[in-house]
């Protein structure tokens, strides 16, 4: 047989892909989204129409199209006050090729990059594809970070830290002062870090989002990664940006285009209109995320052995289960019975014992799954007991 080397095993053969390739049995309700459910707002869509039939067909051979990397500068400006240059700007595909490039461009084997435990998986799986070393960092009870531990973390091979705020997958917004207080550490030990900000405007009422660019001071150290997939609903778009410092960016961008190739000329119109045209679709979406997460936490906390936590940002709701199985196995046998949900160990082995469950469905669907997961939460206790 030929031989698959080991990184490709450990990932596409791992948990994650062997769930996502199994064969999904018909009407399974999907609590495992991470795409909004809704339909990318009408103007966006026109706008890709236009650009089309205008004749914007043809490869970009810069970082991206001009009006796009101003209108990111401006958005930048307006929510954080920081001047950048469109020179500073790279459009990827999606924020998953930005977060590819930066972890090859700044690590070498054996380098070690920090990871909030849980987070976002794709951290640590490029990291280990490149050779590099994710070292998890485990959060407070509350899920907020742990500045103490991540500077007990950190050696003379850490180069790089990945923030991802709010968090996939507990749905928690990270306080001001502990972002604060990270920079300075990262500041004091010469590191770069990388925020991830795919969910910066999808947040619970009363919630408010810090941006790393808000603190100027350590904007030579910072690597913004946007993307918008989860704001405008445009996942399937892949659409994303990072913004560097000017000494940094030539060099992810040499190496995501090496990745990559250059990002499709008329879908970056449409991330124009976007971040131009009306944002009344976020307040929109933001109502019924509050809805839906209300609702699901609700069905969730009345569900003996199940300690839900209360939604903050993104569209997950992250709960402890008090069962003795693994995260794995309650995952694998809500799946066969219906219902799809993600394990939270597939987070990081600070997610044991958790589950994250999507409310980026109807109210209808989250009805209809929670009353399986409440069956099969009492099933699993009666069969340990
Ligand atoms: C935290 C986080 N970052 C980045 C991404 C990647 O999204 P995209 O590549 O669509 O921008 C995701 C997708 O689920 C995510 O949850």
């Amino acid at each position: 047989m030929r031989h698959i080397a080991k990184f490709v095993m450990d990932t596409a053969g791992g948990e994650r892909a062997k769930f996502m390739t199994a064969k999904t049995p018909a009407g399974l309700i999907r609590l495992d989204s991470g795409s909004p459910s809704f339909a990318t707002p009408p103007h966006i869509v026109d706008s890709v129409k236009q650009a089309i039939d205008a004749g914007h067909t043809g490869y970009i051979l810069e970082k991206g199209v001009m009006p796009l990397l101003e209108a990111i500068c401006e958005s930048i400006a307006a929510d954080t006050g920081a001047t950048v240059s469109p020179s500073q700007v790279l459009i990827t595909n999606g924020s998953s090729s930005g977060i590819y490039a930066v972890m090859t461009c700044f690590l070498d084997p054996g380098d070690e990059v920090i990871v909030f435990d849980p987070s976002y998986s794709l951290y640590p799986h490029v990291a280990r594809q490149i050779g590099a070393v994710p070292v998890p960092v485990r959060h407070k009870a509350d899920y907020q970070l742990d500045i103490d531990a991540v500077r007990a973390a950190i050696t003379p091979r850490t180069r790089l830290v990945m923030l991802n705020n709010p968090n996939n997958p507990t749905g928690v917004v990270y306080r001001e002062a502990d972002i604060a207080a990270l920079l300075d550490l990262c500041a004091e030990k010469d590191l770069l870090l990388a925020a991830d900000e795919a969910y910066c405007k999808l947040m619970q009422p009363g919630q408010v989002h810090v941006p790393v660019m808000k603190y100027h001071q350590h904007l030579d150290r910072l690597i913004l990664l946007g993307t918008f997939s989860k704001s405008y609903a445009m996942t399937g778009w892949r659409l994303g940006y990072l913004v560097a410092p000017p000494a940094l960016i030539d060099y992810l961008y040499g190496i995501h285009r090496a990745i990559n190739g250059p990002i499709c000329n008329f879908v970056q119109r449409a991330g124009i209109a976007a971040l131009r045209g009306p944002q009344a679709c976020i307040g929109e979406f933001n109502a019924v995320y509050h809805r839906r997460a209300a609702l699901m936490q609700r069905l969730a906390a009345a569900i003996p052995g199940l300690y839900p936590a209360q939604p903050q940002g993104a569209f997950y709701l992250w709960t402890r289960f008090d069962l003795p199985q693994s995260a794995r196995e309650v995952k694998a046998r809500l799946f066969e019975r219906g219902v799809a949900v993600r394990s939270g160990s597939e987070y990081g082995s600070g997610g044991e014992k958790h589950l994250r469950i999507s409310y980026s469905v109807s109210e209808e669907t989250i009805e209809k799954g929670m009353a399986v997961i409440a069956e099969v939460v009492a099933e699993l206790a009666r069969e340990a007991s």
